[in-house]
């Protein structure tokens, strides 16, 4: 089959389209998918150039992508849920990444039936980044109602643009404000928000106060602080993660998680000083959230922005782009039409 992959550390350049095995299912829960599409996200390219190497070092030649959707074309022993020739979408695990590929082999628990209403494109944007939103609202405490502000900052991201959704349209928070740049003020503002800063002329600190929640899809959670309330909650994405976090989703060794640990101290430090309680997370693959997702997509409640859809020949192209770090939405690898 063909597949996208890289071998060795680097940037696009370094991405090859080439003949790779085709998988089978060789353990009684092993889900085959005959990918028809699949998406990127930012962890791709940090895997791919090495980011995470002092969590994780990779072996190479390295597969990339967790995305998928597309229909199930073999499955184990033991799989109850999927019959060959469902459509499902999926966000694969760690040591299953390898999207960008006409197959890809995952296992029962991390696949969902996809949304009917969308076709595979549009499924296949939905899975690492829709359930990361969900899991940070689910780990500071949101429910139906519970919170009447949330603060999400970079609004027209992958993460962001379904961020935005699901607190409005799922939880029901009242004021969602976010930050963008102004050409895609509009389109954020139709997603559900309610309060859209141009984060490139106005400071959000100056305009916004008294917020129950902050969702830091940024890397500034830190600058967060002063608008959330007392008592109130931040959960970031994208800034140093402390090694107890990390420790819970990957093997690392004491030296890694203690220095991790150090590097992420002041965040925590200055939170305790706001009195806002602080976490960092780790997206963590499930099937049962995408089969949540799924619903909230078919009542109307949630739909993918595509940024771009590329071929598998252009993985380079759509890595590229990706990492240009101005996609509104999400970058989309359709690889059968
Ligand atoms: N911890 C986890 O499990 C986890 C899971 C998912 C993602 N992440 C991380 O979360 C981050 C976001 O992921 P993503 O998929 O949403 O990225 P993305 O789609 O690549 O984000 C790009 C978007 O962010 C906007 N943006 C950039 N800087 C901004 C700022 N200062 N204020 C407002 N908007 C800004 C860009 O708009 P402009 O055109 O204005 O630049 C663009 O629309 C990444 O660092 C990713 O690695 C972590």
């Amino acid at each position: 089959m063909k597949a996208a992959y890289v071998t060795a550390y680097g940037g696009p350049e370094k991405i090859v389209v080439g003949e790779w095995d085709k998988p089978t299912a060789t353990a009684p829960d092993h889900v085959v998918i005959e990918v028809f599409a699949a998406s990127l996200n930012p962890i791709d390219y940090k895997r791919n150039r090495g980011d995470m190497r002092i969590m994780k070092s990779e072996t190479f030649p390295h597969r990339f992508g967790y995305d998928v959707s597309g229909i199930v074309a073999e499955t184990g022993t033991g799989v109850t849920n999927f019959n060959v020739g469902d459509a499902v979408y999926a966000r694969v695990d760690e040591e299953e990444a390898g999207t960008l590929a006409e197959y890809v082999l995952t296992t029962e628990s991390k696949c969902a039936k996809k949304p009917s209403n969308m076709n595979h494109k549009e499924a296949a944007a939905l899975p690492l980044a829709a359930m990361t939103a969900l899991q940070a609202f689910e780990r500071a405490g949101v429910k139906n109602n519970n919170f009447k502000k949330a603060f999400i900052t970079g609004g027209a991201g992958g993460v962001g643009h379904y961020a935005i959704q699901i607190t409005k349209n799922v939880f029901g928070i009242e004021e969602v404000a976010t930050t963008v740049s102004e050409k895609k003020m509009d389109l954020i503002k139709s997603l559900g928000a309610d309060v859209v800063i141009d984060y490139k002329k106005e400071k959000y600190v100056e305009k916004l106060s008294n917020y129950d929640f902050v969702f830091d899809t940024t890397g500034e959670v830190v600058s967060t602080f002063p608008i959330i309330r007392k008592g109130g909650h931040a959960i970031s994405i994208a800034t140093i993660p402390d090694g107890d976090e990390t420790a819970r989703l990957m093997p690392i060794n004491w030296f890694v998680k203690s220095l991790l640990n150090v590097m992420s101290w002041n965040t925590r430090r200055l939170a305790k000083v706001a009195n806002v309680n602080y976490q960092y997370i780790f997206l963590r693959a499930s099937g049962a959230e995408l089969e949540r997702i799924r619903q909230w997509v078919e009542e109307g409640k949630i739909k993918s922005v595509i940024d771009s859809i590329y071929s598998l020949d252009q993985s380079a192209e759509a890595m590229q782009k990706i990492m240009d770090g101005h996609a509104t939405g999400k970058i989309v690898v359709e690889v059968k039409a």
